[in-house]
């Protein structure tokens, strides 16, 4: 099937059918950008990898795997949170909104609240940004559950999609970012991102946020560890990518995986290790590297938030809150934003 094809700038936008149309960065300004940001990063004092390369198409079947493990509570707590809470949810969303999401993924919670909005909206437009090209599959079942569904898939980072929302003209928007994935950035980042966020919303805009909350460290760290390895294997698909798009010899048996609760900080941290004292070699960046035995790289964060922590983050981006919800052990929270009328917001 040949498709409709556009160009706008760095973008290829693809008219797969009258309901789906996609925005891809052009291939080579995202192979350019992997080179150079890891030359970059892997050449620090702490060497690190960026989170946003663990999703291709490798890294987001094993995240889905992840996702299903008895020991990754937060995607199935968050599910049952969201499946609760539709009916509430609804009330809110009265008139006609258009729904935006960051980090979709597999978008299998985005059906919660697609469930609310195709059922009382004659159409939905649904924008979805997400690094990785599971939007394509995605996208396809999603149009074949709901039949009043108009998507946009933009594959590219965040930061691109809040570009794309600011064009956007004044009809009511749900923008909504789960999975606790707000919690892979730091706090500077982190806070930058929700005032973007902010800026692009109406007064009867909504913006629901899933988050992870503090808990026991036995719980979190066997989250990030789970007893198959397929984090494990996620974690290291990074090594496998910098070797088969850079011309690197990483050799992957030489690295583990290490995830510690940080109690000081608040959040798990993601590490490669390596085992052995080694050399590596990244041809296409023409760098070697040294790495010590028990060397770390980073390559996550994933802050665990206290309720009071959540209502100050609010409060300080002049979000109020709508509405709070938490599964009965209190290990996750999904929380509806919308903005803080003036005189509310001192
Ligand atoms: N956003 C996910 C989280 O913070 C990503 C994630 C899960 C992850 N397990 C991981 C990232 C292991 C790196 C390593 O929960």
């Amino acid at each position: 099937m040949t498709h409709k094809t556009t160009r706008i700038s760095g973008y290829k936008q693809i008219l797969v059918n009258p309901k789906f149309r996609c925005l891809i960065p052009d291939y080579s300004i995202k192979l350019q950008n992997f080179a150079s940001e890891i030359a970059h990063s892997i050449t620090q004092k702490q060497k690190h990898i960026h989170p946003k390369f663990l999703y291709n198409d490798r890294g987001s079947k094993l995240f889905e795997k992840i996702c299903e493990l008895p020991e990754y509570y937060l995607t199935r707590t968050e599910i049952s949170i969201l499946s609760r809470l539709t009916s509430e949810l609804s009330k809110y969303l009265k008139e006609h909104y258009r729904l935006v999401e960051f980090g979709s993924g597999s978008s299998t919670k985005t059906r919660k609240i697609l469930d609310i909005l195709c059922q009382s909206q004659e159409e939905v437009e649904y924008f979805s940004i997400d690094i990785s090209n599971i939007i394509k599959e995605s996208s396809r079942s999603l149009l074949q559950q709901y039949d009043n569904l108009y998507i946009t898939g933009i594959i590219d980072r965040y930061e691109k999609g809040l570009e794309f929302i600011q064009t956007f003209d004044e009809q009511k928007k749900l923008i909504i970012f789960l999975g606790s994935s707000f919690g892979n950035f730091d706090a500077d980042s982190g806070r930058d991102f929700l005032e973007k966020i902010h800026s692009t919303m109406n007064d009867n805009d909504f913006f629901l946020i899933g988050l992870d909350l503090v808990k026991d460290k036995k719980i979190l760290e066997s989250a990030y560890d789970d007893s198959q390895h397929i984090t494990a294997d996620f974690n290291l698909n990074l090594l496998s990518r910098i070797n088969e798009e850079l011309g690197a010899n990483f050799i992957l048996q030489n690295f583990e995986h290490y995830a510690v609760f940080n109690e000081k900080k608040s959040r798990m941290e993601m590490y490669l290790r390596s085992k052995t004292e080694q050399k590596v070699h990244i041809s296409d960046l023409d760098l070697s590297l040294d790495f010590k035995k028990g060397e770390l790289i980073h390559t996550e964060n994933s802050y665990k938030y206290s309720i009071s922590q959540i209502e100050q983050l609010a409060d300080e981006v002049g979000f109020k809150i709508t509405k709070l919800w938490q599964d009965e052990n209190h290990h996750f929270a999904v929380v509806l934003l919308s903005k803080a009328k003036l005189s509310q917001h001192i």
